[in-house]
C-alpha cells in the first residue's frame, strides 16, 4: 500500500472516535473524518451496497482528494470502510476525483476515476480517466493508466475539464461509459466511451452538448434506460438564471434532468428537462440500479454555490449524502421518493390526525429531530381557499426551517435562516403541480437536514442544518382555514 494511502488510513482510523454518534446525521451518510463531497463509486457488489465519496480525511474544507468508503445492506445502516482510493501515482498526483464501479465478470470490483495533475508552473491540473481493481476493501490502480486521455477528447476540448466517468455493464457483458467534457467553444458536454473488458475503452461520440445553454461545463453526468425512456442527469456549473419547469433557476449549482430517447446516430434526443431537486443543498447525484430493479439516486447534500462560509466547520465533518431516491417517470417528469427501506425505521405514529386550521398552532406530539411526517391539505370544505400554509421545526422559539406553500400562485417557499447554517443562501422557491388547494409534503428530518418531498415525489427540495440545540417542535400556520391531515413517525436508526 502506497504512503499517502497508509496515512489516510491511519489518520481517519485514529480520528474517527473523537466524533460521536450523536454529533451526525442518523441514517444519512457523513464522512468517516473531514470533508465528503460528491458521492462516487455507488454500486451493488459482494452482497452489498458500496458508496465511495470525494473525500479529504485531513480537515472539513475541500483538499486533496482521496476516495472514503462505507457499505450497507439497507442505504440507511452505514459502516465506514477504510479510505479506498488516495493521491498516489503519477496521473493523479493531485486528487482523485469522482468516479463509478462495477463489478467485473471475473468477480473484482472495477473503480473508474478521474486522475488529477498539476500541468507543470500552472494553476492548471490534466484530468484523465484511471482504473482501480479491488476486492471490496483494498483496490489497487491499474499499472495501465489512464486509461483515456486528452487523445480521446474532441479536437479543441479542454484537457483540465474533462471528469467524471460513469460506467455500466451492458447485458452483452461489455461496458460503456459517459464523462463531461468541455469542447472548443468553452460549452459542456457529455462524451460516450466504450470498452469490451472495463480496461480498453475507445470514443463512441457525443451522447449530448450543452451548447452554453445549462451553465457551461456538464459535470457528473448518469445515463440510464427508465420507464421506456433515456434519462441523463447531468451537474451543471456557473447556471444564470436560467428557466426551468417554468421556473428561474438562480445561479449557481443545478443538477439537471434530461429526459428523452437516443436517436439511431447515439445522439440524445430530449423531450422534457427538470430540475432535480429545487431545494438549497443538492448537487453531483448518482444511481444505481439495486438488485430487485429499482433506479436508486443519491446526491451529494450540498450545493458549491450554497457552501456555509463561516470557518471552522460548526462541526468536526462536512458534507451529507441524501436519503437514497427511488427513480420513476410518469407523464415526462422525474418522480422521486424515499427508498422503501426507510419505513423500517419508523417507531409508533406521534400523530395521525385530520385538524382544521386556522391561524397558528404548535403540534405538540411531534417530537424529535429524526421525523418521517407527511402532511395533507386541502381547503375547507364551505370556507374560501386559504392563503398559505406554513410548517416550521422549531427550537427554542427560533423557527429553524420553515416550508410555506401558497396555493394561489401554487408555489412552495423553503427558508432555514434560523438553521445556524452560515451558506450564501437561504430560501427557495419552486412551483408545485396547482391541485385547488390541495398539497401533498412528506419531510424526512435527520439532525442536520430536511429532505422534503412534494406531491407524491413531483419535486423535491433538500437543505441542510445546523442549529445549536436539537429542533424538536412542529408549529402550523395557515393564513385562512384549511383541513390539515397529519400523520409523523420517530425515525430509530
Ligand atoms: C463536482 C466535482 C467533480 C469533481 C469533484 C472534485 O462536485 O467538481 O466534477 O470530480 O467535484 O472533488
Amino acid at each position: 500500500m502506497s504512503d499517502p494511502l497508509t496515512k489516510a488510513r491511519t489518520y481517519e482510523a485514529g480520528r474517527e472516535s473523537q466524533i460521536s454518534p450523536a454529533q451526525r446525521p442518523g441514517f444519512h451518510l457523513s464522512p468517516r473524518v473531514g470533508w465528503m463531497n460528491d458521492p462516487n463509486g455507488f454500486s451493488w457488489y459482494g452482497g452489498q451496497y458500496h458508496l465511495f465519496y470525494q473525500y479529504n480525511p485531513y480537515d472539513t474544507v475541500w483538499g486533496p482528494m482521496h476516495w472514503g468508503h462505507a457499505v450497507s445492506r439497507d442505504l440507511l445502516h452505514w459502516q465506514f470502510l477504510p479510505a479506498a482510493l488516495a493521491p498516489d501515482t503519477p496521473p493523479d498526483q493531485d486528487g482523485c476525483f469522482s468516479g463509478s464501479a462495477a463489478a467485473l465478470p471475473d468477480g473484482r470490483h472495477l473503480l473508474l476515476y478521474t486522475g488529477v495533475r498539476r500541468k507543470a508552473g500552472t494553476d492548471q491540473f490534466f484530468q484523465t480517466q484511471c482504473l482501480a481493481v479491488g476486492d471490496g476493501v483494498n483496490y489497487e490502480k491499474y499499472s495501465g493508466n489512464p486509461v483515456l486521455d486528452q487523445t480521446v477528447l474532441p479536437q479543441g476540448a479542454c484537457p483540465y475539464d474533462f471528469r467524471d466517468p460513469k460506467l455500466w455493464q451492458k447485458a452483452d457483458g461489455t461496458f460503456r461509459c459517459v464523462a463531461g467534457a468541455r469542447l472548443d467553444g468553452g460549452s459542456g458536454s457529455i462524451l460516450r466511451f466504450r470498452s469490451r473488458d472495463g480496461f480498453h475503452w475507445e470514443p463512441d461520440g457525443i451522447l449530448e452538448e450543452n451548447r452554453l445553454g445549462y451553465g457551461c461545463m456538464w459535470e457528473c453526468p448518469d445515463y440510464f434506460s427508465l420507464d421506456g425512456k433515456q434519462v441523463l442527469l447531468v451537474s451543471i456549473v456557473g447556471a444564470q438564471d436560467v428557466p426551468v419547469d417554468g421556473v428561474e433557476l438562480p445561479p449557481g449549482n443545478h443538477v439537471l434532468c434530461l429526459m428523452g430517447h437516443e436517436g439511431p446516430d447515439g445522439r440524445f434526443r430530449q423531450e422534457s428537462l427538470q430540475a432535480v431537486d429545487c431545494g438549497l443543498d443538492f448537487y453531483a447525484s448518482q444511481t444505481l440500479l439495486s438488485p430487485d430493479g429499482r433506479r436508486i439516486l443519491v446526491g451529494w447534500m450540498q450545493s458549491w454555490s450554497a457552501l456555509d462560509h463561516r470557518s471552522p466547520q460548526p462541526l468536526p465533518w462536512f458534507g451529507q449524502i441524501t436519503l437514497p431516491r427511488e427513480l420513476s417517470l410518469r407523464e415526462g417528469r422525474l418522480i422521486q421518493v424515499p427508498i422503501r427501506e426507510l419505513d423500517a425505521l419508523r417507531g409508533p405514529a406521534q400523530i395521525a390526525d385530520t385538524l382544521r386550521v386556522e391561524g397558528e398552532q404548535l403540534l405538540e406530539a411531534v417530537q424529535g429531530s429524526m421525523l418521517d411526517l407527511t402532511l395533507e391539505a386541502a381547503p375547507g370544505e364551505t370556507e374560501p381557499l386559504y392563503e398559505s400554509l406554513s410548517l416550521a421545526f422549531t427550537w427554542g422559539e427560533t423557527d429553524c426551517v420553515r416550508i410555506t406553500f401558497s396555493p394561489a400562485p401554487s408555489t412552495l417557499r423553503l427558508e432555514r435562516s434560523g438553521s445556524g447554517s452560515h451558506a450564501w443562501t437561504h430560501t427557495r422557491t419552486c412551483r408545485v403541480e396547482n391541485r385547488g388547494g390541495r398539497v401533498k409534503l412528506r419531510a424526512i428530518l435527520d439532525r442536520y437536514s430536511l429532505e422534503l418531498f412534494v406531491n407524491d415525489g413531483q419535486q423535491v427540495l433538500s437543505c441542510v442544518l445546523y442549529p445549536p440545540q436539537a429542533f424538536q417542535r412542529m408549529r402550523l400556520d395557515v393564513r385562512g382555514s384549511a383541513a390539515v391531515r397529519v400523520e409523523s413517525y420517530p425515525l430509530l436508526p
